[in-house]
Order: C-alpha cells, then structure tokens, then sequence
C-alpha cells in the first residue's frame, strides 16, 4: 500500500504580494479555482492502492488546509500532521514516517510529494508511481527524475548510473556545474517527490541524519492528538536542526534510484514559471482579474480588487493586491524574494 504525504510548509516568497507568511503558495489560487495543495491532493486519489493522505503543515495554516481538503470531497479519512515550527523537509518527512511507522504499519511504502508543483502528464504520474513503488520496496530511496531544459540553480540534480540506480545527487548546483549537467544527459531535475520503504528511510537516515531523526522521533512520541489534528512535540522541534532532505539524505545515502518520466512537471517557483504553464492570450499575456491591455505583449497581469490597466509594456509584470502593488520586469521574478527579505528586515 502507498501512503502519500504532501509536505505543505514554507512560504515560496518569490510570489509575493500574493504570497504571504500567513498565505503561502500551494494555498493559494493561483492557476484557476484550485489551490496548489488541493491539485495535488487530487494527485494522490488517482494512485491506485493509495491510502488517504497524510499532510504535513504549519499549525498556523491548519484550518485553511482542513478547509480546502474538505472541499475536494475526495477524502473522508486523512490526517494533518502540525509543526510548531518549519524545520525544512528532512524533519518533516521524519515525522511523518515516524507517525505512519506507528500509526499506519511499518510495511507501508511511503511517497513524499511537495505541494508547490504541478503535473499535467497524469498517466505517466500513475505509471511511475508504481514503478516507483516496486523499487521502494525492494529498498531504494526512488527519486523522480525530470528532463532538464535549461541550467536551473534553484533544483537538484540526479545522475542516472546503471539501469535505476543514482550515481550521484547534487542540491543546487551553481550555474557552471548545472550548465555543464544540462550538456551531460545523464542528469535530471530532481522532481522533489521521492518513494521509500519506511525500514529503508529509517535505516539512511539512521547513517547520515540520526539527530534530526531523533528529534523527530520525540516529536512524535511526545506528540498530542488535538481534535482534528496531530501536533508534533514543540520542544523537539524547537531543538530539532534545520535541513532540506536534499541536503541531510539525497547526496549522502548510495541507495538512491531514479524513475524518470514526462511528467509534464513545472515547479511553480516564480512568477515568470507561473506565466509559462498559464493560458496566455494571442500576444501572449496572462491577465488576471480586471485588467486592461493596449498593445502590451508577454506580460502577467494580475488584479485583486481594482481596474489595471496597462500601454506599451513587454515583458512585464504586475500584481496588485489589497495592500501591495508590484511592478518588475517577468524576467527578473527570482529577484521578488528581495523584495520578501528587506521587508522582514524593516519588521
Ligand atoms: N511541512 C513542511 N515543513 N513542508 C515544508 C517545509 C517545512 O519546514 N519546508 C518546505 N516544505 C515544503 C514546501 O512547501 C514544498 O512543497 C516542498 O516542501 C519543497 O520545499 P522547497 O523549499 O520548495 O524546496 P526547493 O524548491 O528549494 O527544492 C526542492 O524541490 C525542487 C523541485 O521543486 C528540492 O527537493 C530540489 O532538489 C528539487 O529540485
Ligand atoms: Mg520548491
């Protein structure tokens, strides 16, 4: 049986104005009616033998995240795991297979799936899942490999060895060495889904991360059932080290394996990533909301509450919300989390 966990924490603070701490991105609507966190969600309920989800968030967006999921209609039974604190993914995915390894059964194949991305390739999502889930069980950490297009700094990196086997992970690799993978073709984007038998998780992370599975351990053992919801111990995870599971597991362990697909994956990172998978008009706008264009061309144009209008602009983008205007070219989006960092410093 495959148990899904959607890891939904973090802010994704290169779509601000949208994005705020207390509105982060997978819970926002960003592509149509559906958040991020719910097209995801509805992701998991066409794996065949999927077990209702496990979802892992901040205790701040509990509601909001109980609210959406019950919106879907897809799930009588699920869980929602709660941190007190973002610790990044390797804690959370150690609590969760700490959670499920006690409360689920310890024979469950695990499948980790980040909650800011999307996938229009649903057969091949299925396919590989369950490609996927053969060689978790026969003990390998299995990553989804993506077929890179241009020298992204902002991914991991998966070179294929022999048949399924990982020869080496590299988390973020800086611009020579991802534009030197790119030409290799052997190296894929790490998708940031990842499947597991729960034994072979503990047993690599025991090696290369035992603190933070040990805090996690506490945090769980410790932890409290609260309604609706389960809480994870704050005190461990007040002292729980902070760290990606790219960093602290992926690069480290020699267990890994690749399933790579055409997943039609996009990372919905930036504001320019958005612009790309969205509809765009015959001069290749995106518009959103009450927006008007004269001779504007490859632009995103997004308003929440007034009139934007806007003449002559290319390559431009635009984002009013209630209490936030943004104007930048598209181009540079990656640079809007900036922005993100000098208004936490005025704080
Ligand atoms: N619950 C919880 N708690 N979730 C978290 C936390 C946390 O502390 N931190 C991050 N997440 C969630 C995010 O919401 C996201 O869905 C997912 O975990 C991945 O975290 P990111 O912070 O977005 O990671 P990244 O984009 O820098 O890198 C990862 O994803 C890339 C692909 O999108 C890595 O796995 C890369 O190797 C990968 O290429
Ligand atoms: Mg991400």
């Amino acid at each position: 049986r495959i148990q899904p966990v959607i890891l939904a924490g973090g802010t994704g603070s290169r779509l601000w104005p949208l994005s705020r701490e207390l509105y982060p991105k997978q819970l926002l609507r960003l592509t149509d009616d559906t958040s991020l966190l719910q097209t995801t969600l509805s992701r998991t309920a066409t794996i065949e033998n999927a077990l209702p989800p496990i979802i892992v968030v901040g205790e701040e967006h509990r509601f909001i995240t109980r609210s959406q999921i019950d919106a879907l209609g897809l799930f009588a039974d699920y869980t929602i795991l709660l941190e007190s604190i973002g610790r990044n993914t390797a804690p959370a995915i150690c609590g969760a297979v700490e959670y499920c390894r006690r409360n689920v059964g310890e024979d469950t194949i695990m499948l980790v799936m980040p909650a800011d991305h999307i996938v229009t390739n649903i057969d091949a999502f299925q396919k590989a899942v369950q490609e996927a889930a053969e060689l978790a069980a026969a003990g390998s950490l299995v990553t989804f490999g993506i077929t890179p297009t241009h020298p992204e700094t902002g991914y991991g990196y998966v070179e294929r060895g022999t048949g399924t086997c990982v020869a080496s992970f590299t988390e973020k690799p800086d611009l020579a060495v991802a534009s030197e993978y790119l030409r290799s073709g052997n190296h894929f984007w790490n998708s940031g889904m990842f499947a597991f038998s729960l034994a072979t998780f503990l047993e690599e992370m025991q090696s290369h991360g035992a603190t933070i599975l040990e805090y996690m351990e506490k945090a769980v053992s410790n932890g409290s059932e609260d309604g609706l919801f389960f809480r994870f111990n704050k005190d461990a995870m007040n002292h729980c080290p902070s760290d990606s599971i790219d960093y602290a597991l992926m690069e480290k362990t020699s267990r890994a394996a690749v399933v790579v697909a055409d997943l039609g994956w996009s990372d919905i990172g930036s504001w320019q990533a958005l612009w790309q998978v969205l509809e765009k008009d015959e001069f290749g706008n995106v518009c959103q909301g009450d927006v008007l264009l004269e001779d504007t061309r490859n632009c995103l144009i997004r308003s929440e509450n007034m009139l934007v209008a806007a003449v002559g602009m290319e390559d431009a983008l635009i984002v009013q919300t209630d209490d936030a205007v943004l104007v930048a070219p598209l181009s540079r989006s990656q640079d809007v989390k900036k922005i993100v960092s000098k208004l936490k410093t005025q704080k």
